[in-house]
């Protein structure tokens, strides 16, 4: 099998990328990234020279590109690339439309063209909107963005939705919870919190700290990724998660406690504008549907994510200074210029 991933250099896309190389014998991998402030090809290092992956250095926006690259022939394309953050689409829409939405369009056409036989949209809970005390999203709930970044996500979901009823286009829509793991830039809650607690800054929770997230691990995220490219069935939407969101302050108490930090650290701050509240999906349909269920539960994935960070300082001291955005001039085109006269 060989699949184009677009933002393979970001939190989720890296970590699929490395489980799927791992999971599957004699499947090959594109990465098509544009390398924005979110994408760090550093998280990429130690597969970085195997034969049967490669790095495309582009934009999901740049028609000719893509085309350029869906010309080799793909069995699959998984759609990862997109602006992620909340507070920086409430700071300025303008690259969430590009990217998330104009991106997906251009990714949707050009595939449509190349006659790619399936195309992966990994998307987020967040599109249903805030949920009330035990109210839980299933794939056939509303469509209720709150904020520019959900609503960006959800315009590509639905654009998505149009190519598979128009064109017949071989689409399938995944809606995660937050994930968490390593290799997560540090502006995200959990480790924004832990690379603070390392540099002996203030933890800023916004608002009362009340709003709840349904936290997965990543690795969780990737095998139900996994289990929709394979098994998952043309058209349909699939949510997933782990149900049982948790309060902010919960989660970063027990980051606390896990680093022996003292709760004094914890400041609340003014809330984010048009906060959600709370994030609950009904996930009930891949469980049963693709036998999958998360295998990570939240103390375990915790841990593991503060000992991952603990123990890579370079790559958290990189991604905070900024240092990390020359990489790929600097390290990885040498390497690959001396790689090839080898
Ligand atoms: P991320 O911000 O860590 O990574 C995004 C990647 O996309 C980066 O490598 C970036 O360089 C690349 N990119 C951005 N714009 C691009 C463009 N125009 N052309 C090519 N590449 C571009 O994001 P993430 O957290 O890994 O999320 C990946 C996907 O999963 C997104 O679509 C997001 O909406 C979705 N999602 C995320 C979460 C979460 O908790 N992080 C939960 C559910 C769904
Ligand atoms: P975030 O990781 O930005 O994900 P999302 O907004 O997509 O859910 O935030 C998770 C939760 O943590 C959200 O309720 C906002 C809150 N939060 C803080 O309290 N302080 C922070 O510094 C950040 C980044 C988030």
């Amino acid at each position: 099998m060989k699949v184009l991933v677009t933002g393979g250099a970001g939190f989720i896309g890296s970590n699929f990328i490395r489980y799927f190389l791992s999971a599957h014998a004699g499947v090959e991998i594109v990465n098509f990234d544009k390398l924005t402030y979110a994408g760090n090809l550093r998280n990429l290092a130690d597969i970085d020279s195997q034969p049967n992956y490669r790095f495309v250095r582009a934009d999901i926006c740049d028609a000719d590109a893509v085309d350029g690259v869906l010309a080799e022939g793909f069995d699959a394309v998984a759609h990862f690339a997109a602006e992620s953050h909340v507070d920086r689409s409430i700071a300025g829409a303008r690259e969430f439309i590009r990217t998330n939405v104009e991106g997906t369009w251009v990714m949707l056409e050009a595939a449509r063209k190349r006659k790619v036989p399936r195309f992966l949209h990994v998307s987020t809970d967040e599109v249903y909107g805030s949920m009330a005390p035990k109210e839980m999203a299933s794939e056939k709930s509303e469509l209720a963005p709150n904020s520019p970044y959900a609503a960006s996500k959800a315009a590509s979901d639905l654009m998505v939705r149009s190519y598979v009823q128009t064109h017949k286009f071989p689409a399938i829509i995944t809606r995660c919870t937050n994930n968490y793991g390593p290799y997560q830039f540090p502006e995200k809650l959990i480790p924004l919190m832990i690379s603070n607690v390392l540099a002996g800054k203030k933890l800023p929770v916004y608002g009362d700290g009340l709003n709840e997230r349904d936290w997965i691990f990543v690795e969780d995220h990737c095998r139900a990724l996994d289990a929709v490219l394979q098994k998952g069935r043309i058209g349909e939407i699939y949510n997933i998660g782990s149900g049982r969101p948790v309060p902010n302050i919960g989660i970063v108490r027990s980051l606390l406690k896990l680093l022996s930090a003292p709760d004094g650290l914890i400041e609340f701050v003014q809330d984010r504008p048009g906060h959600d509240r709370r994030y609950a999906l009904d996930d009930s349909k891949i469980r049963h549907e693709l036998g999958w269920q998360p295998q990570v539960d939240l103390d375990a994935g915790l841990q593991h994510t503060v000992d991952w960070y603990r123990a890579n300082g370079d790559w958290v001291r990189e991604a905070t200074s900024g240092e990390y955005q020359e990489y790929y001039e600097k390290f990885y085109v040498k390497r690959r210029a001396t790689l090839a006269q080898l």
